[in-house]
């Protein structure tokens, strides 16, 4: 196996072939996937780095099947995966947080073994304050029998994925990205278009510094959540404070704790029964990339990997990040069920 180190210049292209070599019985399929999700990096970085000079900021007039407002940017960005990606002859079907339904592949392009499920523009009411907002992104094997993906295919435990990534558009643009052999991050070279390896082989620390959460909903939360916040900010004595971090863009506050450890936390509340973040869009790449870097993900009582989801937009409480805090989120939630 090649091995890299930060100051080798590879681009992303070359890594993912390299990593496909290690794997004699691989079609190049996912390869072919990887290397299209970063050109859509690409093209919605250029929109999003030009947002506040063009008049495309502001809410469209339609709501998402979340019932939310769906940003311009949302909307481009739905769009650029989606034309990035139904061509490639790799995909049998796509679902997207922005879709009613899943995407199928139009019929003048082949099918191919995988599915994709995407976040097109995660934080995206950031956008007006100028705040970093991301793509995240998951792919699984096709395990229904026709040509056309179905929902069934999409509908499968994130232990199934086979890669996950997302990419951050944040002071840098970044590309992060699991095959199941480790956690790998690309840094945009604007200068001259290229994603480039600055982040060999990410391992998050057991313990973490950070804590994110958005606190205004504690009058919401129960008894055990709120005893675990405590903990985690060293108000019961049991360990050292953590530092509070909120961006409100769960790819920026993510990426910050897997560099510098820590715990990302959407719990369940009064308000939203079953949270807010989505099983297929967010938590579960983002599960699988904490678990390849050494960390762990729950939504409470099971290992967020293990969900057999049964909607398309499922919601999930989340508590992700380092493998000791977790630990920790999973001994003092189970009180909940004991
Ligand atoms: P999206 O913009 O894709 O709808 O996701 C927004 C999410 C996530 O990015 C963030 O962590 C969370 O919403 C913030 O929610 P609160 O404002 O309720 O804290
Ligand atoms: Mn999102
Ligand atoms: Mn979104």
């Amino acid at each position: 196996m090649v091995k890299h180190t930060a100051t080798s210049v590879v681009t992303i292209e070359r890594f993912i072939i390299e990593q496909e070599r290690n794997f004699p019985q691989a079609t190049g399929q996912l390869s072919g996937i990887l290397q299209d999700i970063a050109l859509a990096g690409k093209l919605i970085t250029n929109k999003v780095r030009r947002a506040g000079l063009v008049d495309i900021l502001g809410a469209l007039e339609s709501e998402n099947v979340q019932g939310e407002i769906q940003q311009k940017l949302d909307v481009f960005a739905n769009e650029t995966i989606v034309k990035a990606m139904d061509h490639g002859g790799r995909l049998c079907a796509m679902a997207s947080e922005e879709e009613p339904e899943i995407i199928p592949i139009p019929d003048q392009f082949k099918c191919g073994n995988y599915v994709l499920c995407f976040d097109p523009l995660d934080g995206s009411s950031n956008i007006d304050v100028n705040v970093p907002v991301g793509t995240i992104f998951s792919v699984m094997r096709k395990i229904t029998r026709g040509v056309h993906g179905e929902l069934e295919d999409v509908l499968q435990p994130g232990r199934r994925q086979v890669a996950a990534g997302y990419i951050i558009y944040g002071s840098s643009t970044m590309m992060v990205y699991t095959t199941g052999h480790g956690v790998h991050g690309f840094t945009l070279d604007p200068s001259i278009g290229e994603f480039l390896l600055s982040h060999p082989d990410i391992k998050i620390p057991r313990r973490g510094r950070y804590l994110s959460v958005n606190d205004s909903y504690e009058q919401y939360w129960d008894e055990p959540v709120k005893a675990l916040m405590r903990r985690y900010r060293g108000l019961d004595g049991q360990q050292k404070a953590m530092n509070v971090r909120y961006v409100g863009s769960l790819v920026a506050d993510f990426h910050r704790n897997l560099l510098g450890g820590g715990v990302f936390a959407y719990p369940a509340n009064t308000q939203s029964p079953r949270g807010k973040l989505r099983m297929l869009y967010e938590c579960n790449p983002l599960a699988f990339i904490v678990q390849q870097a050494g960390g762990a993900a729950t939504d409470g009582i099971n290992d967020i990997l293990d969900v057999i989801p049964t909607e398309l937009h499922q919601r999930s409480p989340l508590f992700i990040g380092s493998a000791d805090d977790i630990e920790t989120a999973k001994d003092m939630l189970a009180k909940r069920v004991a």
